[in-house]
């Protein structure tokens, strides 16, 4: 077993919120999908307080080795989340991660502390880091900024508040130290990279909200990276994701000091990558045994 906050995991692996779809897939799977559950603790999509439809579409656009996304966060805000979607994500045999994201303090209070409320769920994830939405602003780009924000909630429940840092900020090893400083029990990264394709009839932007957030391959090297900084210059257990899609590549984040890492979007490409990530990871722990030896 593994210890994140207080919360045991049988294992380190889990999803990046919004790239799987627990409630379609027990409705295509059925009981199947909870008796052969891939992750060790499930995200949820992230929920906000007032619904959304997400932006206009086209959302998605393939560049070599990655995907760039351009969402925006449709969900049924908290009230509908609350209603229809928890009851279901509480059959899931593995602890629960509700993602938060609010476009003031304000809002992110009334998040936090009505989840909090829930015993269903085990952790709650602050979003400061969704490059896709119309303000523009990433809150987690800024350390003071994020900092206010943990600061706001962290009175407001007693759950473990995981802290999701963008890489579009300069330093996210300084925003993770505010984070920890202000109250939070654990840091994960990386979300997506900026990034934008245009229209290849015409010279304006593809994706209906002009840029979006790149992942997948493209990206494991900066998440490796910044991984390696974070794990570094907190004393939290971190959340590794970035590109993962194969055993070794989730022991690299492993070896970089994640306590847990998260598959993305390797799960778009091939549903059952969780389940073989976790199957073939054994075979690297002889790797990490000996980089823990060296470096302890
Ligand atoms: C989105 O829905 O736009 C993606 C969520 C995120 O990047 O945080």
């Amino acid at each position: 077993m593994l210890d994140l906050c207080g919360v045991e995991l049988a294992g380190p692996v889990l999803n990046g919120s919004g790239t799987f779809d627990a409630i379609a897939a027990r409705r295509a799977f059925g009981d199947a999908l909870l008796e052969r559950f891939p992750f060790d603790a499930f995200v949820s999509k992230t929920i906000t307080l007032a619904p959304r439809e997400g932006n206009p579409p086209p959302r998605l656009w393939e560049t070599p080795a990655g995907l760039i996304n351009s969402i925006g966060l449709p969900n049924k805000g908290l009230e509908g989340f609350l209603r229809s979607d928890l009851p279901q994500l509480a059959q899931l045999p593995v602890p629960l991660i509700v993602s938060v994201m609010g476009f003031s303090h304000k809002e992110l209070a009334s998040l936090v502390a009505r989840v909090s409320e829930r015993d269903e769920v085990g952790l709650i994830e602050l979003n400061v880091s969704c490059p896709n939405v119309e303000s523009g602003l990433i809150m987690g780009a800024d350390p003071a900024e994020t900092a206010r924000a943990v600061e706001a909630v962290r009175p407001l429940t007693t759950k473990p508040l995981i802290v999701k840092l963008t890489p579009n900020a300069t330093e996210p090893a300084a925003v993770a130290r505010c984070a920890q400083e202000a109250g939070a029990d654990a840091i994960s990264l990386i979300n997506t990279l900026k990034g934008m394709a245009l229209d290849p009839r015409g010279s304006g932007p593809w994706l209906g909200g002009g840029t979006g957030g790149l992942s997948g391959p493209a990206v494991r090297a900066v998440a490796l990276a910044q991984v390696h900084s974070v794990a570094r210059s907190v004393e939290l257990p971190v959340i590794g994701m970035g590109g993962i899609a194969t055993a070794a590549q989730a022991a690299d984040f492993l070896a970089a000091g994640a306590r847990c890492i998260a598959i993305g979007t390797e799960s778009f490409r091939d549903p059952g990558a969780a389940r073989r990530i976790a199957a073939d990871l054994g075979e690297h722990f002889h790797r990490l045994d000996m980089h823990r030896t060296r470096s302890g």
